[in-house]
């Protein structure tokens, strides 16, 4: 429509004038996945997103995608202004994790060594020894229990569960979940394997076991397009937030894709395999952060110092 072009160029132009650049999770609108990728941002994982904004030499990270992820890249690059569309969107992780509770959870297993997901608040990683993603939460504590260290994870226990079977660590899992990819039901994907049965499965870690058993590859939502790339499957059936398609479907044009069924249909599930929080993401209210520098994110220098030795950690061990 004609307004989202001028939305479009007044960000455009905004970003120039700020010396900013736009950092978009691919579960984001297909317009704003795109405005980032037209403009030198970068359309990314989490993981990749934080290295991205870490490294870009601009004043201003403009980060679509939901709260963690700004906060990250404000952690990680202090002197830099990190601005998001709105500071509303959040994560049910981290909702489903506060600081004080997961704090007195670590001081009843002072033995273990504490590994969070990056989709937790400041204060949660402040209080771990290692943030991870789902692109390198594998490794990380396959490293860890070589040293022989028992796990404390939080806060998706779909994903602690996966790490957990593909290492046999000894890890403490946290009672968390994702509420877009706890959504998608085995039942539903063996039923369109039924149909399609040449099909690959992709699956993103935070969806329940019986899923993820069904997967011919889980990984972060990067790896998983990587994925799409690299297996010869004509048809592929995916298991995670439909944002994904965009640029999915734009790296195997010729291959069909297929949406992994959730637990509802369209009349009883509003919120299936989408992600609320992203959804909040707008051109609209981009615009409106870059023009008037609204949803600014601001972490006080202490907790950022804290939660910066977790998350220097993964970024170097990645490197
Ligand atoms: P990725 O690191 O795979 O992008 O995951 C982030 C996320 O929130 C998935 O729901
Ligand atoms: Fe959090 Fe799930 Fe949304 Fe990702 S999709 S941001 S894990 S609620």
């Amino acid at each position: 429509p004609a307004e989202d072009e001028a939305r479009i160029e007044e960000i455009k132009r905004l970003l120039e004038a700020n010396n900013a650049v736009l950092v978009a999770h691919y579960y984001t609108d297909d317009a704003i996945q795109q405005l980032a990728e037209e403009t030198g941002g970068c359309v990314a994982d989490s993981l990749e997103m934080a290295r991205f904004g870490a490294r870009h030499p601009a004043d201003t990270l403009v980060v679509a995608g939901v709260r963690f992820m700004g906060e990250t890249a404000k952690i990680l690059s202090p002197e830099k202004r990190v601005l998001m569309p709105t500071l509303e969107a959040t994560c049910s992780l981290d909702v489903g994790c506060p600081a004080d509770e997961f704090s007195a959870f670590c001081d009843q297993h002072p033995d273990r060594t504490v590994v969070v997901y990056a989709n937790t608040s400041a204060a949660v990683k402040a209080r771990a020894d290692w943030v991870v993603t789902s692109s390198i939460a594998v490794e990380v504590i396959e490293h860890l229990q070589a040293r022989g260290e028992k796990i404390l994870w939080a806060p998706d226990k779909h994903l602690g569960g996966y790490i957990q079977k593909q290492t046999g660590a000894d890890m403490l899992l946290w009672d968390g979940a994702c509420i877009v990819h706890e959504e998608f039901k085995a039942k539903g994907v063996e039923d369109l394997k039924g149909l399609y049965p040449d099909a690959a499965v992709l699956v993103h870690p935070e969806s329940p076991s019986s899923v993820v058993e069904l997967a011919d590859v889980a990984g972060s939502t990067s790896q998983l397009i990587k994925a799409a790339k690299e297996l010869p499957n004509e048809e592929l059936i995916v298991a995670t937030d439909r944002g994904i398609f965009f640029k999915m479907q734009q790296a195997v044009p010729e291959k069909t894709l297929f949406e992994a069924p959730t637990a509802g249909n369209g009349a009883t599930c509003r919120s299936c395999a989408h992600c609320p929080w992203m959804a909040m993401n707008a051109l609209d209210n981009l615009a409106g952060a870059l023009r008037e520098g609204t949803g600014e994110i601001q972490v006080g220098d202490e907790l950022r110092r804290a939660a910066l030795k977790p998350l220097t950690r993964m970024l170097e061990f990645n490197a």
